[in-house]
């Protein structure tokens, strides 16, 4: 369940008409709820309650600074994987005492400013990574906290594209060669070896991949305890997945038992990363039917957000729920594809969605506050959407929409001659 829910024959954010934002802020548009997000957060610090643990919510999921800002306030560390996220964590009052940085392409610049700013951790993913982190380490006189973010080779039985524990993926160090790392690194001047990580992909519906992952990362603790190179903390990473449609994930507390069975008495603080189970069924995106279309092939709801504004569908083939926001009865339904303005034919919201529509109508795509407007692009130079977050019955607007000016701010004529 979420907070967006029909009542008396109209879709609610909360205690907000969904037609009422749009009629104040413009279609298409981000609309968020705080209670869904923070209830999200809190069921995974609930889970953990009782052993050490940090919640560092992935930002890539959804950056905003209010959407941080909420889970700041609430205590929330931080999963980032770029300079940029690391800023609007600060912007938002995160603390970056309890921000963990991955990703397998840090430059020099960011680890810097990571140093400067005193993160918590790096999650390290290769060995010229580290090398490079132990020269700015030295450089910045700042000696860097460091976790080996190890690659445990387990099928995490997802997409493809967003599988990252498979020894064929680009992401962590082979399990097999850390433990001589670790060992080479233990006691190094400028890197500081504190955890160790594994984040084996996202959208994950079943425990026993993260239980394999855990027992293979569990082994090597034990090994690198046996050798005197005691961590501190173990990272899980993120990818518990949600329900778009008919998928039955485990809920946290369900995540997250029978790994701390695992875990046993192990004296190490556990740090998860999630993002999609936060943030995900916490927001949905709005869009109006511009026009609808028959052809001999197809009907098909043509609406004004399109891949630009959120491209899971055309990416990944992910299926969203499409549902309106006043559903009518007053004309039949028919079976339509729902399609954007971008011109490309890979430009769509859903397929084959049984519909009763009249132009004009507001549709909502349902979890849509992960990786919705954090992926969202200016293609076919389109303004993106405005975010909003409500509140019980308050209605805040935490990023209007672009202006046509914006989509060229900065870019130059050449000179006459
Ligand atoms: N930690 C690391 C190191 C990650 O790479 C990711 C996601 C997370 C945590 C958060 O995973 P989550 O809990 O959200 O599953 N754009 C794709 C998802 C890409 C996920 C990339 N990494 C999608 O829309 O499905």
């Amino acid at each position: 369940m979420d907070a967006f829910d029909y009542r008396n024959g109209s879709l609610y954010a909360e205690d907000v008409p969904v037609a009422d934002i749009v009629h104040t802020h413009g279609s298409p548009c981000y609309i968020y709820s705080r209670a869904t997000l923070e209830r999200h957060w809190h069921a995974f610090d609930a889970a953990l309650a009782g052993r050490p643990h940090r919640v560092c919510y992935a930002v890539k999921a959804n950056s905003n600074l209010a959407l941080l800002n909420c889970l700041a306030r609430l205590g929330s560390g931080f999963d980032i994987v770029s300079g940029g996220e690391l800023a609007r964590v600060l912007a938002a009052g995160g603390d970056p005492a309890k921000v963990v940085f991955s990703g397998v392409a840090k430059t020099a610049a960011e680890m810097r400013q990571a140093l400067e700013a005193g993160i918590h951790c790096f999650n390290v993913e290769s060995l010229s990574e580290l090398e490079r982190l132990a020269e700015v380490a030295a450089d910045v006189d700042i000696p860097a906290p460091v976790s080996l973010r190890v690659n445990p080779d387990v099928d995490a039985g997802t997409h493809p594209y967003i599988s990252t524990g498979l020894k064929e993926n680009k992401f962590g160090i082979d399990i097999g060669e850390a433990e001589a790392i670790y060992r080479d690194i233990a006691g190094h001047r400028h890197l500081r070896v504190i955890g160790i990580d594994c984040h084996i992909g996202s959208q994950l519906t079943r425990t026993e991949p993260f239980i394999d992952a855990l027992r293979r990362v569990l082994a090597l603790v034990d090994r690198l305890a046996a050798d005197g190179i005691v961590l501190e903390h173990l990272d899980l990473g993120g990818g518990l997945g949600i329900r778009y449609r008919d998928e039955t994930p485990p809920e946290p507390a369900e995540y997250v038992a029978p790994l701390l069975a695992e875990l046993g008495d192990r004296a190490l603080e556990i740090l998860i990363e999630p993002g999609r189970a936060i943030a995900g069924n916490a927001g949905i995106l709005v869009t109006r039917v511009e026009y609808l279309k028959r052809t001999e092939a197809h009907n098909f709801a043509i609406v004004d957000a399109g891949m630009n504004d959120l491209i899971r569908p055309s990416l990944y083939s992910a299926w969203q729920e499409i549902i309106p926001v006043r559903p009518r009865q007053d004309t039949e339904s028919r079976c339509y594809d729902i399609v954007g303005p971008v011109c490309e034919t890979g430009d769509f919201l859903g397929k084959a969605r049984e519909l009763a529509l009249t132009a004009g109508d507001l549709l909502a795509v349902r979890s849509a506050g992960a990786y919705g407007f954090t992926m969202s692009s200016n293609y076919n130079s389109r303004p993106r959407p405005p975010e909003i977050m409500v509140d019980g019955d308050r209605i805040h607007l935490i990023r209007p929409r672009e202006a046509i000016e914006d989509l060229y701010r900065g870019e130059t004529l050449l000179p006459e001659d």
